[in-house]
């Protein structure tokens, strides 16, 4: 079995701001999103992984190199621009070879992994593995309509769905997805569509077995969709995982899960209160107070200010009298309060900006 993990696309946004760097990488408690991909794919005993590339990709290949560090063999797969998913199948053609493979969207998060996709394609042996879940808007998604766990329809983020089941980011297939894929023609958006790639198989007379996702599942699309995995990864998080490096000065207040990274600095008179996790070099600082659910990157300093449910990344600065919530802070950030500033304020700031306030 082969894993196929998909970091191209039009991925270069995190809308509506721009961060740079390819957007699977931009952290979710403290990680990039795509190592969570990688993860399950290796936990899966999956050992063979291709990672898609498209033009914009900085940043993937530097931290994962040849994928050692996560017991796995990665190779690298250009595919240019993004022609769909199924054109990413294609792309891999060569790497797949004759192997069953599961198909990551690199974009997504789900706690239940992807074990289950393969016992159930190992038990059953049909054609393809389709995940589902029941979700509350499914225009955005592609959506199947079921009978038990056959497939009755499957529409492609349809204005009237037939069905609160949407497809999440993980598939497995067999080979014979190759065949059906080489006669796709490029739907009205322009691409070569998974959704009726799998439709074409079932019509083929394939078998395709739906895997319900249990516990949640996230798309990572949109700044809430980002802070919402964030706060379910640091809420799912086993204790263990919150390592305590760096210094705690006594006086300073830390209740909960809270991992704090090598040569970061909590000084007297701050509280963090869990689950949180810091990065390294990290300055806590005048009184500042960070709440649940927040991760802060490496290198960044809040002196003063209050911070709840929020990313704050690399090298930002947070300083003055201001409570953030729900906020996604870019890399090397200034936000200085003045003591008229607003108290509670909800961010979303793209890399190197600098608001006074
Ligand atoms: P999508 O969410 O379908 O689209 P996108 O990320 O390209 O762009 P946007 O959301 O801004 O419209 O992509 C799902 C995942 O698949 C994502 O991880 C990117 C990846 N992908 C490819 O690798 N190649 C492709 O051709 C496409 C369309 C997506």
């Amino acid at each position: 079995m082969k894993g196929l993990l998909l970091a191209g696309g039009h991925g270069t946004r995190l809308r509506p701001l721009t961060f740079t760097g390819n957007k699977h990488m931009i952290p979710v408690a403290n990680q990039p999103i795509l190592f969570y991909g990688l993860r399950h794919l290796a936990e899966a005993g999956i050992r063979d992984v291709a990672i898609v590339l498209g033009p914009i990709r900085e940043g993937i290949q530097e931290r994962i190199g040849d994928g050692g560090a996560f017991g796995l063999r990665v190779t690298y797969i250009e595919q240019g621009p993004p022609r769909g998913l199924a054109d990413a199948v294609r792309c891999a053609r060569e790497f797949l070879a004759e192997d069953p493979f599961v198909m990551y969207l690199g974009d997504n998060l789900l706690q239940q992994g992807v074990r289950p996709f393969r016992e159930l394609y190992e038990r059953d042996r049909p054609d393809a593995v389709v995940g589902a879940t029941r979700v509350a808007d499914p225009r955005r998604y592609g959506v199947v309509e079921l009978d038990g766990n056959r497939i009755l329809s499957l529409e492609e983020k349809p204005a009237v769905p037939r069905s609160p089941f949407a497809l999440i980011g993980v598939y497995l297939f067999s080979p014979s997805i190759h065949p059906i894929i080489e006669r796709l023609t490029p739907s009205r958006r322009g691409e070569l569509e998974i959704t009726e790639a799998i439709w074409n198989l079932h019509r083929a007379g394939h078998r395709i077995d739906v895997q319900r996702v249990e516990g949640w599942w996230k798309d990572t699309g949109l700044p809430e969709d980002l802070l919402e995995a964030n706060e379910r990864v640091l809420q799912s998080m086993p204790p263990g995982q919150f390592e305590r490096q760096g210094t705690v000065a006594p006086g300073a207040a830390v209740t909960g899960s809270v991992g704090i990274g090598a040569d970061t600095k909590v000084a007297a008179g701050c509280s963090l209160e869990g689950p949180i996790v810091t990065g390294r070099g990290v300055a806590i600082a005048g009184g500042a107070r960070i709440g649940p659910f927040s991760a802060l990157g490496d290198g960044v300093a809040v002196v003063g200010a209050a911070i709840e449910r929020s990313i704050v990344l690399e090298g930002a600065r947070i300083e003055g009298p201001i409570r953030l919530r729900d906020s996604i802070v870019g890399r090397s950030v200034t936000i200085r309060a003045g003591p008229g500033a607003p108290r509670d304020l909800s961010l979303v700031v793209g890399d190197a900006a600098r608001i006074e306030l």
